[in-house]
């Protein structure tokens, strides 16, 4: 497992700095070295480190140095370039190169007191998982496997709370970011053109009644080639590069996740769920459908009339008798 803390080379943040803010001109070694206070030798050796990390600089001995690339990688000196947020993907931060679940990490550092915004990202996972055991495929490079520290001041039963306004940021984002037409199916699935293409797994922690900590699990396919899902997702698996046949920026779509993601957060604590169901409502097509519903004690069928402030199914059936549904999973009929 290879992991890179943020802040751990506050030098080659600075020279990358310098580099970015005159992006396509030569800058001269004698000058990133005043800047970091080091020699030109050891300047040499931060722009190997920065080239390891996926930057293309070009170098010429009178001339300098010239970034050509910023980094595919979804390094966190990258994230948080240009990032608007406060305290969510701010503080800790961590980059695993391959590690089995963002979320197992996440909840480690969760349990060691890691503050509320804390992040964990993953270029590749060896084990990601989804609701109820089932696997996340993970490929290196090619998805995004996010996961969030919170600290909610929240009733373990308000935790589903944190699945509504998930969702809704991360439609905000991909509509922001792709324009693609994305939609949510309850509870935790996000779908283009009725298939799914970002997950959410939230894990809570409590203390006596209350939520101790949240881990907001976040998968997003991006550019995963539709054929290069293994079989049994296919059927029903889509990614961005899929839907719009173009390469994208995990970086870009992940900072736009975020900064979604705190305004809701935010709206959450001050004026309640109210504002966020309202746009949870407006991003599903799930309501007045015929549906049928797996869950782990039985099978209904309805149609939806509604999603209540618990996060909770209301189907209503043939007969006019109505069902509150905590989990499970929806066919649209
Ligand atoms: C689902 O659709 O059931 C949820 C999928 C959630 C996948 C993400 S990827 C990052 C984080 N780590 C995991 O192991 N799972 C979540």
């Amino acid at each position: 497992m290879n992991k890179t803390t943020y802040g751990a080379h506050p030098s080659r943040e600075i020279m990358l700095y310098h580099l970015k803010r005159k992006r396509g001109d030569w800058v001269s070694g004698q000058f990133l070295g005043e800047q970091i206070a080091m020699t030109r030798t050891a300047v040499w050796k931060q722009i190997g480190a920065l080239k390891k990390e996926g930057y293309v600089i070009a170098s010429s001995p009178r001339k300098g140095y010239r970034l050509l690339e910023v980094s595919e990688r979804m390094l966190i000196s990258e994230i948080r370039d240009g990032l608007k947020t406060r305290i969510i993907g701010r503080g800790e931060a961590r980059h695993y190169e391959q590690t089995d679940s963002t979320n197992n990490r996440a909840k480690e550092m969760a349990a060691r007191g890691a503050a509320e915004g804390t992040l964990v990202i993953a270029e590749g996972q060896t084990k990601g998982r989804g609701r109820r055991d089932r696997r996340w495929f993970s490929p290196p490079a090619q998805g995004i496997y996010a996961s969030l520290i919170l600290r909610p001041s929240l009733l373990p039963s308000e935790a589903s709370r944190l699945v509504l306004l998930t969702s809704v940021a991360v439609v905000e984002a991909l509509i922001a970011t792709t324009a693609l037409n994305a939609t949510i199916k309850w509870p935790n699935d996000i779908l283009v053109g009725g298939r799914k293409i970002a997950g959410i797994l939230i894990e809570i922690a409590t203390e006596m009644d209350a939520v101790d900590y949240a881990v907001i699990g976040l998968g997003v396919n991006v550019n995963i080639p539709g054929d290069q899902f293994p079989e049994e997702f296919r059927p029903q698996a889509t990614s961005i590069f899929a839907e719009t046949g173009k390469p994208f920026s995990r970086v870009l779509f992940l900072r736009r996740f975020l900064e979604s993601f705190e305004c809701y957060y935010d709206l959450l604590q001050t004026l309640g769920l109210g504002p966020i169901m309202t746009r949870w409502k407006e991003m599903t097509d799930m309501l007045g459908k015929r549906v049928s519903v797996r869950t782990i004690g039985g099978h209904y069928t309805g149609k939806v009339v509604d999603v209540d402030q618990d996060g909770f199914l209301i189907l209503r059936d043939e007969k006019g008798d109505s069902m509150r549904i905590v989990s499970g999973d929806v066919t649209i009929l």
